[in-house]
């Protein structure tokens, strides 16, 4: 993955979490999944009164994505502020290792967006749940 579809990634993601809904916690988080044909789609996080029902920016982008019709994953970018940025939870690395197995996940301070720390998605969820 080049250094310019990263920029344009974590971009996009920085772009996604303004559309946060976080009226609890205030942690606006974004998220944006590249595709293999270089297609861009972004989520953020969205919470509810009844907090467990909250869906996290990536999870978001990643629904948008799916049933948009897009299916292989070639990165996700997750923006938020603070320090090295936000690690994806483990609902969320459920489904990317489902859905986007190969992807690269850049974590991302969105006051140092150059600083991506980059994971893959077998590396944060090893030994994930599949149906037997
Ligand atoms: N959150 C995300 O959107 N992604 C993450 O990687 C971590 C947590 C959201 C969920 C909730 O709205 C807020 O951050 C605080 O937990």
């Amino acid at each position: 993955m080049g250094e310019i579809n990263k920029q344009r990634l974590v971009r996009a993601a920085a772009g996604a979490r303004k559309q946060a809904v976080a009226p609890y916690s205030k942690f606006r988080v974004g998220a944006a999944l590249l595709t293999s044909s270089g297609e861009i789609i972004g989520g953020a996080n969205v919470e509810s009164a009844s907090y467990g029902l909250t869906c996290c920016a990536e999870r978001v982008a990643l629904f948008k994505a799916l049933t948009g019709g897009r299916k292989k994953f070639v990165a996700v970018a997750v923006v938020a502020r603070c320090d090295g940025g936000p690690m994806p939870c483990g609902a969320c690395r459920q489904l990317l290792a489902e859905y986007a197995p190969d992807a690269t996940v850049l974590v991302v301070d969105s006051r140092a967006p150059a600083k991506a720390r980059e994971f893959s998605v077998r590396e944060l969820l090893p030994l994930a749940f599949v149906i037997p």
